[in-house]
């Protein structure tokens, strides 16, 4: 069965076009909505000939404005997956809601290390030895949700956040991917014994 997917992204949009250039199985993405007027990410969907929409949160009074515009374009596609590709907005209860244990993130960190923003800056000033990239469902945290995948980057001595960003973009191209062919193959399973809710995808050993 064809799984449908909708990316959400806000800026260049490398991580859609690892996407948008995999083979990602049965799943398809449908839409591309972003929140950027002039963001890259709007010309890569078009250049693939996936619909890409704009919903300008600037537009909008209020938060609660803008998630009812977000979820009004997303549904006439009728979503199975949404997954976030440097989409700088929080996700807020009212869109978990409408596409619960639904919505995947990929953090350019290894979680629960350094959530939030500048986490490539964070690594280095806390001087780890490595680093990497975390995808993982959301929810009403930030970058709280149960872990689903991980890789694992080598922080070198002489490393800046420029350098060490562009070894963990790397990564992130492979692994996101990977994870999302996984969860539209229906891999995804959830273990809710411990103090924490995790989750796994099954047959795909959580790191590269
Ligand atoms: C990536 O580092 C991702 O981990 C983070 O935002 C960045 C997006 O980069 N969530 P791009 O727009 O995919 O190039």
């Amino acid at each position: 069965m064809v799984a449908r997917v909708g990316v959400l992204a806000s800026g260049s949009g490398s991580n859609l076009q690892a996407l948008l250039d995999a083979d990602l199985g049965d799943a398809r993405i449908e839409v591309v909505l972003v929140n950027v007027p002039g963001a890259r990410a709007l010309e890569r969907a078009r250049s693939a000939g996936v619909p890409a929409v704009l919903v300008d949160h600037t537009h909008f009074p209020t938060r609660a404005d803008f998630d009812a515009a977000l979820l009004q374009a997303l549904a006439p596609f009728a979503l199975d997956w949404i997954v976030l590709a440097g989409f700088m907005r929080i996700i807020t209860p009212v869109v978990l809601r409408a596409y619960p244990d639904r919505i995947v993130n990929i953090h350019p960190a290894l979680l629960p290390s350094f959530p939030g923003i500048h986490a490539q800056a964070q690594a280095l000033a806390a001087g780890v030895k490595v680093a990497g990239c975390t995808v993982h469902l959301v929810d009403e945290g930030t970058d709280t949700g149960p872990i689903l995948a991980q890789a694992v980057v080598p922080v070198l001595d002489d490393d800046d956040e420029v350098r060490l960003s562009k070894r963990i973009l790397e990564q992130e191209h492979a692994l996101y991917p990977r994870a999302v062919r996984a969860l539209c193959e229906g891999r995804l399973r959830f273990d809710a014994t411990g103090p924490k809710r995790r989750a796994f995808l099954e047959g795909f050993g959580g790191t590269t």
